[in-house]
């Protein structure tokens, strides 16, 4: 029997609509190629391996879309801005965080509303975390 049975009907998370851990692993993963290529962001991270950094991202996203909780098991809470504090968050950082976001956004090939809804988040908290001015 394929029926769902009446009551159980449950609306899916965006991170389920749009393909759970795979979609946004692959999405971080793209990010990341060109973060490892960009002058400007390639010195910020902390660490030689981008990997964490990576790994990270891609709990985080997973989770604010109603995913597995576990970078904040790992990580507690996420405090954002605070955590990106110690870096120069300047109009340039952002324009450049934006642009690899943006290839990695288009390369997963979501249907145009979730395309938009993922854009909007990612400029929305691009903004967000600008704590420089210039
Ligand atoms: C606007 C430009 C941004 C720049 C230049 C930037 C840069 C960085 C850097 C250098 C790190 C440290 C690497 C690490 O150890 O994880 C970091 C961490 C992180 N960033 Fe950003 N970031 C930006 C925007 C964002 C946005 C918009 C988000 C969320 C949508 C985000 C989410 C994170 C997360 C989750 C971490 C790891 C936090 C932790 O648990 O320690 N970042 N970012």
């Amino acid at each position: 029997m394929n029926e769902i049975p009446r009551g159980t009907l449950q609306e899916q998370t965006f991170y389920e609509q749009v393909g759970g851990e795979q979609t946004f692993r692959r999405l971080v993963h793209r990010f990341y190629q060109g973060v490892a290529e960009d002058p400007l962001l390639r010195p910020m991270y902390p660490e030689e391996d981008l990997g964490p950094a990576e790994e990270r991202l891609a709990l985080f996203l997973m989770q604010y879309w109603g995913g597995p909780r576990t970078y904040s098991d790992r990580r507690g809470h996420p405090r954002l801005r605070m955590r990106h504090a110690p870096f120069v968050v300047d109009r340039a950082a952002h324009d450049a965080w934006l642009r690899h976001m943006r290839v990695a956004v288009e390369e997963l090939g979501l249907s145009e509303e979730h395309e938009r809804q993922l854009w909007d988040y990612m400029t929305y908290a691009a903004a967000s975390m600008v704590n420089t001015a210039g």
